[in-house]
Formats: structure tokens, C-alpha cells, sequence
């Protein structure tokens, strides 16, 4: 897996992150949506610099352009409902996407510290030979994008996989590492060392879905 990790640059998307770790400002859930979309336009386009391409011609009032532009087969699926900002910032760029969501939450044995992933919808268009860009905001654990991907895969073989994520643990990361093929691109704002006996990220940010969606 090659690992794209922003934590140690400085630049806008440490401010979007920032803004969303911090309580006094993550309460405004309309500011936390708009940041998380943020970080997803810009890890966008730096995914877009590695995409496979074509050549193609543009005709202009004046004349003509060879230019390349990366594929168009792209499928982005966002794992509900803390998925939905980000997809939305991805798909302002990939404007010209599918779209495949997938329904999946931690259910924790007897209210304890033990959860099973369960993933109980899904809706999404054949995935074979396409690029899918797989979006979670929160990289805590990895078994929920694992076993999301594990889904999927009966719609088809993707030909490229791109994981696009927010926050993560270093487990997080090792973990997807070894569960996702070798040639499997994880593109994340800014991973934090530590997760808690109930898999959040620490420092962290708190629940992603909760904050996005003033519920609780
Ligand atoms: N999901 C969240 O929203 N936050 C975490 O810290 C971990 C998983």
C-alpha cells in the first residue's frame, strides 16, 4: 500500500482539521460538514495526480490542445453516514462519478468494548475493471473499510482502489495495510498515535457522524 499522509505538512488542510478537533468550533455542525468536504476536494486532487490518464484533444475557438486527463471510470462509495460530507467534497471534483454508498456500524457485544462490523445496505454500480475511490472519514480501527470492501467486492474486481479518509490511528493504518491489496493507495489528511478501549481516535475528534449531524 502506498500511504499519502498530510499530518506533517503544513497547509490548508491542517487548518480544516484543526477547526474540526476543536470543541469550541466543531459544535457548529454546518462548519464541521463544510470542513470535512474541504479536506475531501483537496485529497481529491491530490489523488487525481496518480490516477491512470489518457491523451486527449480539446478543439477551442482558436484552435486545438493535446491534454491529459486523468480516467473517468470512477466509482466513489462512502460508508454511511459520517461518509456523506466527504463524498459530496470528492464528487465536487470527480464531478463526473458513479456514486455507491454502503450502510455499516460497530455493534458492540453486550454495550462492552467488543464490537462486530455490520454492514447492512448497499447501493452501487458494477465495480469491475473501474477506480473506486473508498471513503471514510474516521480510519480508527480498519475493519469497518475492510469488511465494507470485503462487500463490495461482489460487484465486481475495481482495477485501482484508493482509500480517502480524514483522521486515522497508526493501528488504523497497519491494519488496512495488510488487509488491502499491495497496490492499494490510502490518501488521509492526518493520523493521530492512539485509539481508546472503544476504538475512537485519540487526541481525535469525537464522533465524526454525531458532530456532522448535531446528533447523538
Ligand atoms: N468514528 C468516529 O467518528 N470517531 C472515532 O474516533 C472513531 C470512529
Amino acid at each position: 500500500m502506498t500511504i499519502h499522509d498530510f499530518t506533517s505538512q503544513s497547509s490548508l488542510l491542517n487548518q480544516f482539521i484543526t477547526e474540526m478537533r476543536d470543541v469550541s468550533i466543531q459544535k457548529d455542525a454546518m462548519r464541521f460538514r463544510r470542513n470535512i468536504e474541504r479536506v475531501g476536494e483537496v485529497l481529491s486532487y491530490e489523488c487525481s495526480k496518480v490516477l491512470e490518464n489518457t491523451n486527449e484533444t480539446v478543439t477551442t475557438p482558436l484552435g486545438t490542445k493535446d491534454t491529459i486527463l486523468p480516467v473517468k471510470d470512477v466509482v466513489i462509495c462512502s460508508i454511511l453516514r459520517a461518509g456523506l460530507p466527504l463524498h459530496q467534497g470528492i464528487l465536487n471534483y470527480f464531478d463526473q462519478a458513479e456514486n455507491a454508498f454502503v450502510s455499516a456500524y460497530r455493534d458492540h457485544i453486550d454495550d462492552g468494548d467488543e464490537f462486530e462490523i455490520v454492514v447492512n445496505y448497499m447501493a452501487t454500480p458494477s465495480l469491475e475493471g473501474k477506480t473506486l475511490l473508498l471513503v471514510d472519514p474516521m480510519l480508527a480501527t480498519g475493519r469497518t473499510m475492510k469488511s465494507v470492501y470485503d462487500v463490495l467486492l461482489r460487484q465486481g474486481t475495481p482495477k485501482n482502489i484508493h482509500i480517502i479518509s480524514v483522521l486515522g490511528s497508526t493501528e488504523g493504518l497497519n491494519y488496512v495495510k495488510k488487509h488491502f491489496p499491495e497496490d492499494t493507495h490510502l490518501w488521509i489528511a492526518a493520523v493521530d498515535d492512539q485509539l481508546n478501549s472503544r476504538g475512537y481516535i485519540v487526541p481525535g475528534l469525537g464522533d465524526a457522524g454525531d458532530l456532522a449531524y448535531g446528533t447523538k
